[in-house]
Parts: C-alpha cells; structure tokens; sequence
C-alpha cells in the first residue's frame, strides 16, 4: 500500500479509475456538460457527490473546537444508503482529512480514499473519493480544519470571555468545514457532539441549549431532513431571552437587551405567516443575533437563523429581516431549489412571503414600500447584468455552471421572482394563490425542486383548472422584465417623493421657514385682523428608515457639499440606522464629498456585511486617487470580515487596480 500524504491508494483502487477512465491528475474538462472534471456523472452543477449511488442519510458530527489553534477537529460519521456503490465521493474544500473508516463506531476498518485534483478558479473545491464495499453502511471521516476553511470565521481568538467562531454555509461552503455530499437536493438529518472551552454556548441549526455549561460539552439533533447548506454551528459568550415557550433570541450579553426590544414582533410574525402558509415545521425558531463581522443581514440555518447586528436599529425599523429569514422556513428549508441554478425558487418566494408577513403586521402602504425599494435595486442590477458578460443571468432560471453559485444571488432571483408571485396572484387572486402556495410547501416538504418541475405543478394545480393564461415562459427565461408585471404605489411615497424633487431643485427643504397666518381679534367691539409670524419645521420624526431610503436614492448625484451638510445637519444620517447610514454615504461618494471619508471608515470597520461593504469599496475604488486610502482601510478592517467580504473586495482590488 502507498501512502501518498494524506492521500492513500492501493493497486486495486488505481484499476477501478483507470477502468473509469479517471485521473485524479487531469484538468476538469468544460464539456460534455454532463460529465465533471474526474469523468463522473454530474448530478448537480456544483458537487462532485455521487449521491444518486450512494447517499448519507445521516449525519453524526464530533466536533472539538479549538480556539487557539483556530481548528475544528472533526469526525463526520455517514449513514449512508448504497445502492452497491464502489466508492463514495464527498465534496471538500480546505479540510485536511486524517482517515476515512467504514463500519459502526468502534468496529471500524481504515479505507483508502483519494483527494482528486481543485478545480481551475478554486470554486468547487476537491472531491474526495473513497473505496468502499457495495454492503457499506458507515463512513467515517477523520479530519480537521485549516485556514483555507472559508465557512468558518473565528474572532477574538486569543479572547478568554469573548472569543467567538460561527460558519456559513450557503452556497457551498459546507465542505469547507465538513466532508459532505454539499448539493442542496441532498437532505438528511444529523445529530452533532460539540466541545467547546468551558463557559462558552456552543449552538447549532438543530435543538439548542438555553445556557452555557461548565463541561463546554453539547449535544445537538436536527430530525428532520436538510440539505448540506443548512448546517451551521456558532460558539461564544452568548445568552437567550425566550419571547415564549417557542421562540426567543440569543446574543452577546452587551446587545441582549437591544435586541430583545427589538425583534418582539417574533411571536407575532410566525403566527400571522402560519395562518396562510401552514404550520411551522421545525419546532422552536430562535434567532441568533451574530457577531458583526457576519456577511450577510441573515442567515435562514433551520430552527436557529442567524442575523447581522447590523438590523438592530433601535426602533424596529429593519425587522424584514427577520420576517425574511423566518419564511424561508417555508421557502427554502421546507421545498429547497434543487440546484443552486434554481435559486429564485428560495429567494424569491421568500421575499414573496416576507411582504406578506409585513403587510399582515404593518399593513399595506408599509410592504408595498418594502417592494418599491427592492423595485428601485433591481431596475438598477437589470442595467448592470444585462451590459455585463452574462446578461443571460437576467432570466430567473439560472445557468451557473463553471461559475460561482454566490453569482446568483442578485435581485433577479430575490425581486424579479418575487414580482413573478406578486403579478401571479394578482391574476388568480389571492385566495387561490394562498390556497397553491399552502399545498406547494406541503406537497414537496422535505423535498427539493427545479424550475421546470415547478412550472409543472404550476400548471397542473393553478393555472390549467382556473384557465388562467399567463406568461411563464416570457417570466422566467427572458431576460426583461414583462410589461404585465403588477407593481402598486405605496401612499407613504407621495410625500418623500415631493421632498426628493424640492431638494434636488435647490430647495432647502428642513430649514425652518419663517410663515404668517391672518387672525381676527375682538377690539373695542371692532373686529380686526392681525398678521402673526410662526416658525414651520419639518419633524424628521414624521417618515420612517423606509421612506428616507427612498428619499436618498432620488437625489441627484450633483448635490454640493453644502446642500448635502444641509441635509445631515437636520436628520444626522450618518449617525442613524445601518441602511440609512449606507444610502447616505453612497450618495455622499457619488457626489464627490470626500470629507466624508472618516465616517465610511468608521462604519466599514463597524460591519461587515458584504451587501454594505463591497458598494462602499466599489465607490471609493472607482476614483483612482483613492486607492491608497481603500488599501489602508481594507488592511485594517479585512480581519473583522468573514472570507465571504473579504473575497468580494479582494475581486475588487483586483478588478479596479
Ligand atoms: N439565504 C440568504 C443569504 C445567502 C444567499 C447566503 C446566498 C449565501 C448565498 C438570506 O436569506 C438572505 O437573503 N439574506 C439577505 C436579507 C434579506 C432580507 C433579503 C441579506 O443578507 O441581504
Ligand atoms: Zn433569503
């Protein structure tokens, strides 16, 4: 037997590949289209798995978690399903793996396994093949993780109270931290034993502890099916706040109470979107408030979603969110897209239910709000995707292949899908809408879906028996938006609108104005009329983050420094909500107020969520001059992005300089 580093072979093993025609050695070949680089069949665009022959239906994770050395050491158990498979390929993408066994815990005998070659942009990572007999029941894989693993962010490492470390899964960063069949149409349950330094809460996407213990050591269980990308696990100094016997919130203890005032509409929420869409299918739903180098605004792990602390605002004004990351309960977790290529069918139907939710909870005018400025990005990114290289990424059915899936998380997938849903119901009406969608989340629960499959439920349960002709082709493989695409005004834009136009005419629309009004006085039995003098100011207070969102975006990117300290002196955007603060300092950059620049930093190395980051750095870097400034403040906040930021604006630097 050969010992080739970590990648053990034996005679029998290089036949079986030679018979295959496979080398671990050759470049991943681009065609045919149905084939991957090491001449398997491919069954998902982005994993090298072989999940049709041999599948895990269980997952047993051991997990120690290391802090000073930034290492998860990990064995992840198998149960698998063969359908007397000879080998058993797993995705990884970082993980250097020690042994691979088969057999039950502690009957188990070494196999020899091969790591095949990376993929030419690094985006797929390696499969990793293991020889195994066609009566396999248990693979065990021995490993640990490295610097390379790019799910995993660890914080304050060196912190004794207030080290922290989570991962992120979604797209395909699974594999990075376990050695996984990572496609989104491969479900199964797992169950996890963590340790982690004492005092220290260790919380998973399954049933979760309420406090920390002093053996560091947890145990957690998701029953219930999942695809790969839902498994997360986070540790830190953390605490609950329980808003019922159902749902509560956990979080670093300097921001629990924060948060706990700020997402009290939980209960609320998850019973307003019950009642349309069907129980809630996971039990407990908690929400972790993460740490802020977090990427994302949130994050749907099942039963426990992650969230940016960059929503807690401190007057509810950014709970969407939440609204967001629940209904993917339904939307994602429960029917998840069978490829990353039909990712609309998640986001989409999310933001679809999210505004549901928020009309239920705050009516009418304040979701069609919501809309209009999703409406408002996705006009913009249309532009943008359909002069870029790939305006077939314009289409809400996606073809990824050979790409990175994070390429498709675009306001296509997100707003044009929703607007698919909106203008559908407004075709059917939305009791039939809501009756299809009920028996939609029922009918492929724990199950994934493709877009022609859909089409085809579409058809067969809503469109044929209502005779309802509609436009799906045109909706969902073409790339503009169809004319017959239903919007609706919001009675809160009239105002803010007005606003917009006043200030962009020169106006100094939050001045206080010096006004008269006529009054008539009794005067020696006299009536007379008398001028008095009266100071107007507009109250700031009167409109909300949604409707200066909304206000910000119309101003015109010529406004002077003046008139924009005009603008700050009355409502102090820079100091407000993350989103205000965000449009605030990109109408700053586009007006070329570079006094601004101490603020952005401030806020760049406050946050790192990719969605405000990587606009900011676009902005900067698209003035050369600032390029020293964007690499000093990049140096200095990097280590407080997750791999997920800190990618996107490498690519930046790269693409600009
Ligand atoms: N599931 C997404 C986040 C995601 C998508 C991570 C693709 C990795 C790859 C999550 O539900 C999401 O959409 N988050 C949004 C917030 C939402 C309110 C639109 C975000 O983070 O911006
Ligand atoms: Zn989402």
């Amino acid at each position: 037997m050969k010992n080739l580093g970590s990648y053990r072979l034996n005679n029998h093993w290089v036949a079986i590949l030679l018979l295959l025609g496979v080398s671990c050695k050759t470049e991943r070949r681009s065609t045919p289209n149905f084939t991957n680089g090491i001449g398997l069949t491919i069954i998902d665009p982005h994993s090298y798995a072989n999940f049709k022959e041999i599948q895990t239906k269980h997952l047993s994770l051991e997990l120690d978690i290391n802090f000073k050395n930034k290492t998860i050491y990990g064995v992840a158990r198998h149960t698998v399903i063969n359908r007397k498979a000879r080998k058993a390929i797993f995705d990884i993408h970082g993980p250097l793996i020690r042994k691979v066994t088969t057999g039950p815990k502690n009957q188990e005998k070494e196999v020899d396994f091969i790591i095949g070659k990376m993929d030419k942009d690094s985006i797929l990572g390696q499969p990793l093949i293991v020889s195994i007999s066609p009566e396999t029941k248990y693979i065990n894989i021995y490993y640990q993780t490295t610097q390379q693993c790019a799910a995993i962010e660890w914080i304050n490492t060196k912190s004794k109270e207030n080290p922290w470390m989570y991962t992120q899964g979604q797209a395909i960063l699974a594999r990075s931290w376990i050695p996984i069949q990572d496609a989104p149409s491969n479900r199964f349950t797992y169950d996890a034993t963590v340790k982690v330094q004492p005092g220290l809460l260790a919380l998973m996407s399954a049933s979760n502890p309420k406090t920390s213990n002093k053996s560091g050591k947890y145990y957690f269980k998701m029953d219930k099916p999942i695809p790969s990308y839902l498994i997360a696990l986070t540790a830190g100094n953390i605490v609950y706040h329980p808003y019922s016997d159902q749902c509560g919130i956990y979080a670093h203890p300097e921001i629990i109470d924060k948060a706990k005032e700020e997402f009290s509409a939980l209960p609320k929420m998850i019973a307003s979107i019950e009642q349309i869409f069907g129980p809630y299918a996971w039990g407990n739903y908690d929400v972790l408030v993460q740490h802020p180098s977090f990427p994302f605004g949130g994050m749907e792990n099942p039963k426990l979603t992650f969230v940016s602390p960059s929503i807690v605002a401190g007057d509810k004004s950014l709970v969407s969110v939440i609204a967001h990351e629940l209904a993917h309960s339904w939307s994602g977790n429960l029917v998840t897209n069978e490829t990353w290529n039909d990712f609309w069918l998640n986001e989409g139907f999310t933001v679809y239910l999210e505004h549901r939710i928020m009309e239920a909870l705050y009516g009418k005018a304040q979701s069609l709000l919501l809309s209009e400025i999703e409406m408002s990005e996705l006009v913009e990114e249309m532009k943008t995707i359909k002069s870029s290289k790939h305006p077939e990424d314009a289409a809400l059915c996606l073809n990824l292949k050979n790409r990175n899936p994070d390429d498709g998380m675009t306001s296509i997938a997100y707003v044009k899908g929703a607007y698919f849903l909106k203008t559908l119901e407004h075709k059917v009406g939305q009791k039939k809408m809501d009756a299809f969608l009920k028996d939609y989340f029922k009918a492929f629960q724990y199950t994934s879906i493709s877009t022609k499959n859909f089409v085809k439920y579409l058809n067969e349960k809503l469109l044929l028996p209502n005779y309802v002709d509609f436009n799906l082709n045109e909706w969902i493989y073409q790339y503009d938006l169809p004319s017959n695409c239903f919007t609706e005004p919001s009675s809160l834009l009239q105002q803010v609108n007005y606003l917009a136009n006043a200030t962009n005419r020169g106006i100094d629309v939050f001045a206080p104005k010096q006004k008269f009004k006529w009054v008539e006085k009794k005067k020696r039995r006299r009536i007379i009329r008398k001028k008095v003098w009266y100071t107007e100011q507009l109250n700031p207070k009167i409109y909300n983050t949604q409707q200066w969102i909304i206000y910000l975006r119309q101003l015109n990117p010529t406004l002077t420094k003046r008139a924009l300290d005009r603008i700050e002196r009355y409502n102090h955007f820079s100091e407000a909500n993350s989103e205000l603060q965000f449009e605030w300092f990109m109408l700053n950059l586009k007006c070329n107020n570079w006094s601004i620049a101490p603020k952005i930093e401030k806020f760049l190395s406050a946050t790192g969520r990719r969605k405000f980051v990587e606009p900011l750095f676009t902005l900067v870097l698209r003035d050369s001059n600032r390029l020293g400034w964007a690499k000093r403040v990049f140096d200095a906040t990097k280590n407080n992005y997750h791999s997920v930021t800190q990618q996107a604006i490498h690519a930046l630097f790269q693409k600009y300089h």
